[in-house]
């Protein structure tokens, strides 16, 4: 073609990008690959091909791990673990800062491996995974450098397993191994079965920059081999990101195995378009939102809802600019979408795709050419209940839909079980903080999509998951304080008699359930008699499933605690210390009661007291951040509350118990289903005219008495309960990790009788820390 016809036309020439040296890679390990094992690749065992998306052409030959494999690839991480950790951070930061060294100095090499093995665009691999692959050591460098000083008071877990998914091999890797080996940890990790080539060169980056052995073990396979790893009695913490069906299977997998767990899950974001909106702008957001990566992006922007007033003239705008877009040779520097991973995934958004069409949804597509590619589509007339509004498509398929109002856009933006990011677009900044608040999403995008940085938390509410990854919030995911150990506690069986039947003259009374504000009698009818110093110290309410399910409803239905200010919720809590402090005589006696000495019941009551008084002070201090991520951007750190909580209260010290889990979760703006001690429940039931007159609003806090493990199993099954936690037995704190697998609740359990609460280990920041969740929104900034 002459320059003048190229002139005319305008079209792109091909611009391939160079794979010859990859190719010779490639060709070296012609007879396959096998693990990398304390520092040296394993002879190549049995296992699958690994094919070029693109092409369709064989690239490569893994060995899938066995649990032989797993075994070694534990056991050399156990080994090198302890001299890992106590290196001098410094000494950790040295070698972080030599891989992030090495990965800059082979960049071309890993963007054009990662293209070839995943299908992605060059484009996307050279300017967006590998460079925030060395992002993500630098950062980490960093944190191993300050961690002592900056993080006082944690220690590594030991030895992480982490598996990941093929969209973003490489990077996913770096979000995993980074903070890993910064907090002082070493490492298992299995790429995915689509793409483990950019992580086999990566281990080779790491020996090349003298890694020590065995810091980093690569085990490549299938599901079985994540299982394996996940499952292996010597892994620590457990790091997965892939679908949410799988990071489910791992939750209950691990449950109480005193594993740490972080799961970064699916997703089905809003991208909210209003009126007011730079259309232009928030055109191109919605190719970095659903075309970038062809859409398998678990924060992909994959609802857009749209104002209804520019709703035609967006969507004219968007489809002109989805019929440049350039789908083709992942290779070829001018292509905008490459191939989807692979034919698997290409049939399941065809067999998804194809559904929604039946169910009434109107396709509108772009072109893609033969082989494992898919045209980036937009999808119009989709009602709410549409497999393509519900399901993740993880292909370029992005819905449209209007709203009319900043209400009814929040309302369907928050329609979902999912819940890691969303993109807002508007001119009046204003609006978006608004709205950016009310979205259920751990990441927020202000009129930007799919932006990232090492500085930032990454991590998702809801079935999206938890745990950050990235910045603070991220490094605290790999570092523990010291569990409290210990055998819990035996409960003795509950004796039913009718509630209020008063069986023992001795007996004055019996202590109802408190639900929404309100003393309620038990469905049950029944209560359970309370062991004293003499004989029977009362009669307690025997909650059930039923009681327990009015409490989460009547917890659901406040409005206005977590949005109240700071100011406004340590004003209650004050109040209720003052109003605690002027029954202390009384609640010192009620622990006299149960067998408490007078000197130590008092102490419980002080103790208590002050505990509330701590919570109130940091009502208004526990505060989020500012993140130093890209020029131009304020990222906002905003901690949030989880929700509803579910509060299962140590049996040991009643009073103090019972304040020490409850106070933190509600100074942050939770609402709490507390179950007390279940043998000295009366401490708690006692506090109902404490909190009636402390200006808590009805349903902040709901108090169920009972049989302790059947009121927690109701409370970890409920969908309407955010996080979950649990003081109790061995068994019970499994059944609690295993219940709340249902809707991914946060999880937090302990043995009861391992804590001293009375002492400084009862209360502190920790506490606060699992109350809430953190939100990350991303303000772009600019005139
Ligand atoms: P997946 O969740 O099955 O795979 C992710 C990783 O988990 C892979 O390394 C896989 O080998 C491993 N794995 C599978 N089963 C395991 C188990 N029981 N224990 C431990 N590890 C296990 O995802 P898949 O099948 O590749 O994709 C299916 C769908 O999942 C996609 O279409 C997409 O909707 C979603 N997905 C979401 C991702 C995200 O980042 N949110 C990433 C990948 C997939």
């Amino acid at each position: 073609m002459s320059i003048k016809e190229i002139l005319k036309s305008m079209e792109y020439g091909p611009a391939p990008e160079d794979s010859s040296v990859v190719q010779g890679w490639l060709d070296a390990h012609a007879d396959g690959f096998g693990h990398f094992i304390n520092g040296v690749f394993t002879a190549p065992g049995p296992g699958f091909e690994v094919h070029n998306p693109a092409t369709g052409g064989v690239i490569a030959c893994v060995t899938q791990g066995t649990t032989a494999d797993v075994d070694a690839a534990v056991h050399a991480a156990r080994k090198a673990q302890a001299n890992w950790a106590k290196l001098s951070g410094h000494a950790r930061a040295r070698h972080l800062y030599a891989i992030a060294r090495h990965v800059q100095q082979h960049a071309r090499f890993l963007a054009v491996l990662e293209s070839i093995d995943n299908g992605k665009p060059i484009r996307e691999t050279r300017d967006i995974d590998v460079p925030l692959v060395a992002r993500h050591f630098y950062h980490h460098a960093g944190w191993a450098e300050i961690a002592a000083d900056e993080l006082p008071g944690y220690a590594a877990h030991g030895v992480c397993g982490q598996v990941i998914p093929w969209n973003f091999p490489l990077l996913m890797l770096a979000w995993k191994i980074a903070p890993a080996l910064a907090a002082g940890n070493t490492v298992v990790l299995k790429p995915a079965e689509y793409t483990p080539l950019t992580a086999l060169a990566f281990a080779q980056v790491c020996a090349e920059a003298g890694l020590p052995a065995g810091v980093i073990n690569i085990v490549t396979g299938d599901g079985a081999t994540g299982a394996a790893i996940t499952g292996h009695k010597g892994v620590d913490k457990v790091a997965f990101t892939g679908s949410t069906e799988v990071g489910k299977t791992i939750r209950r997998q691990i449950a109480g195995s005193g594993k740490a767990l972080t799961l970064e899950l699916g997703g089905k974001s809003p991208f909210v378009v209003f009126a007011d909106a730079d259309l232009d702008a928030a055109v191109e957001g919605v190719v970095d939102a659903i075309w970038f990566n062809q859409g398998q992006v678990c924060c992909a922007g994959a609802r857009i809802l749209v104002a209804e007033a520019v709703a035609a003239r967006f969507e004219s705008l968007l489809k002109a600019r989805m019929a440049v877009l350039r789908v083709g040779d992942p290779l070829d520097k001018c292509t905008d979408m490459g191939a989807i991973v692979h034919p698997v995934q290409l049939d399941r958004i065809r067999a998804l795709v194809a559904q929604g069409v039946a169910q009434g949804a109107v396709l509108h597509q772009g072109d893609a050419p033969e082989g494992c590619f898919y045209p980036p589509t937009i999808v119009t007339n989709v009602q709410p209940a549409n497999v393509l509004s519900t399901e993740e498509i993880f292909g370029p398929v992005v819905t449209m839909t209007t709203f009319r109002s900043p209400t009814d856009a929040v309302e369907l933006a928050n329609n979902t079980r999912y819940g890691l990011a969303a993109s807002i677009w508007s001119e009046n900044v204003n609006l978006c903080l608004d709205i950016a608040a009310q979205v259920k999403a751990g990441v927020v995008w202000i009129n930007c999509t799919n932006v990232f940085d090492a500085g930032a938390g990454f991590g998702g509410y809801r079935e999206s998951g938890f745990g950050r990854e990235g910045g603070r919030e991220g490094m605290m995911a790999y570092l523990r304080r010291p569990a409290p150990t210990g055998t819990p506690a035996e409960l003795p069986e509950l004796q039913a008699t009718p509630h209020g039947g008063g069986a023992d003259a001795a007996i004055d009374r019996t202590a109802k359930l408190f639900v929404g504000g309100k003393q309620a009698r038990p469905d049950s009818g029944y209560a359970y008699a309370v062991a004293g110093r003499k004989g029977a110290a009362g009669l307690a309410g025997l909650g059930n499933r039923k009681d327990i399910r009015n409490a989460v409803e009547a917890a659901g239905k406040v409005s206005g605690w977590a949005s109240a200010t700071g100011h406004n919720r340590a004003q209650v809590l004050y109040y209720l210390a003052e109003n605690l402090s002027a029954r202390a005589n009384e609640f010192a006696a009620r622990l006299e009661s149960f067998g408490t000495k007078g000197a130590t019941a008092r102490a419980e009551v002080e103790t208590a007291i002050r505990r509330c008084f701590w919570y109130a002070a940091q009502a208004d201090k526990f505060d989020g951040a500012v993140h130093h991520t890209k020029s131009a951007h304020v990222t906002l750190a905003m901690p949030e509350p989880l929700g509803v909580m579910g509060v299962v209260c140590p049996t040991g010290v009643p009073l103090l118990g019972f304040i020490s889990l409850v106070l933190p979760a509600i100074a942050m703006g939770n609402t709490v289903v507390a179950v007390p001690s279940q043998v000295h429940p009366l401490a708690a039931t006692d506090l109902y005219q404490v909190l009636e007159t402390s200006d808590i609003p009805a349903g902040v806090v709901n108090i169920i008495t009972g049989p302790r493990d059947i009121l927690a199993k109701t409370l970890a099954e409920h969908d309407g309960v955010a996080g979950m936690w649990y003081v109790g037995g061995r068994d019970g704190g499994a059944m609690v990790e295993v219940e709340s697998a249902g809707n991914l609740k946060q999880t937090w359990t302990e043995f009861d009788g391992a804590r001293d609460w009375s002492g400084a280990d009862g209360q502190g920041r920790a506490f606060l820390h699992r109350a809430t969740q953190i939100k990350n929104i991303w303000v772009p900034y600019g005139a």
